[in-house]
Order: structure tokens, then sequence, then C-alpha cells
């Protein structure tokens, strides 16, 4: 799996990364039984509630502006990334046990996870000098700790 051979500095990007290609996989088994698809459509709600929202905010503050000079202002790759993060929160949203809307998030989720983990993570691992890399990775822990215990405060409330 991708986090082997990942800098550290982005292993927990990478960590959540895996995670969301095994709610891919529970995604397409249910869809192909033909059965549990309420349970993982719930299941999946639950998952980016409390781990995507927290790993797009990381993203979002920390790698995508860190990222965007370095790569030039040719490059879409960031404002696509961006969109898709928007488009994943809105299917989320609605997300239930219908095959086509599973279907749909499961493509999605799985596209926008393998973008940023084949070129975008490459990428940064050409672009950012290592003696930066720790200190990345400290800000990103630290946002994802703080967007986790929002996120968490807010499911209680
Ligand atoms: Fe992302
Ligand atoms: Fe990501």
């Amino acid at each position: 799996m991708p986090p082997l051979k990942r800098d550290p500095s982005l292993v927990p990007l990478s960590h959540d990364h895996h995670e969301g290609l095994l709610r891919v996989f529970f995604l397409r088994q249910a869809l192909r039984a033909g059965q549990g698809l309420e349970h993982q459509a719930k299941v999946t709600r639950e998952f980016f509630d409390a781990d995507l929202v927290p790993h797009f905010r990381a993203e979002e503050e920390v790698l995508f502006p860190l990222l965007r000079p370095l790569l030039g202002a040719d490059d879409g790759s960031i404002d696509a990334l961006l969109a898709e993060h928007r488009v994943l929160e809105a299917l989320t949203a609605r997300l239930d046990g219908t095959p086509d809307r599973m279907r749909e998030y499961a493509d999605l989720l799985e596209r926008h996870i393998r973008a940023e983990e084949r070129q975008l993570f490459e990428r940064y691992q050409e672009l950012v000098p290592v003696p930066d890399r720790a200190e990345i990775e400290s800000r990103l822990r630290a946002e994802l700790a703080r967007a986790k215990a929002k996120s968490s405060a807010c499911r209680v409330s």
C-alpha cells in the first residue's frame, strides 16, 4: 500500500487514504451482494464526518497552500482536488442505500484518493525540500487533531 513508500510527513494523510479505500471496498462489496447497503451508507457518512472532514481541512489549510506556488500557475490540479472535496461533501449529505448514489460516491472517492497518492504526493516528494518536511508533518498533525476534536464535539452536541 502507498504508506510504505510515503515520505513520513505524508503518512498521516496516506493513512486516511487507506481507510477511505477500505470504505470504497465495503461499499462495492455491499453493491455486489445487494445487501447491507443502508448500513454501509451510514458507516460511510460517519467515517466522512469523523475522518474525512478533518482530512480535507488539513489538506486545504496546510498541504494545498504549500504546493500551489510550487506547482505553478498553469497547474490546475489543486483547483480540481478542491472542487472534488466540495462534490464529495455534497454527495455525502445525500448518501443513502440507493445503488447509483453509492456507486457514484465510491468511484469519486477512489479517483480522488488515487490522484492525490499517485500525482500530488509524488510532486510533493519531488518539490518540497526534505529539511522542511518535519515542520509540515507537525502542522498536518496539529490541523488533523484540531479538526478531529472539533468534529467529535459537534457529534456530541
Ligand atoms: Fe483530498
Ligand atoms: Fe486526501
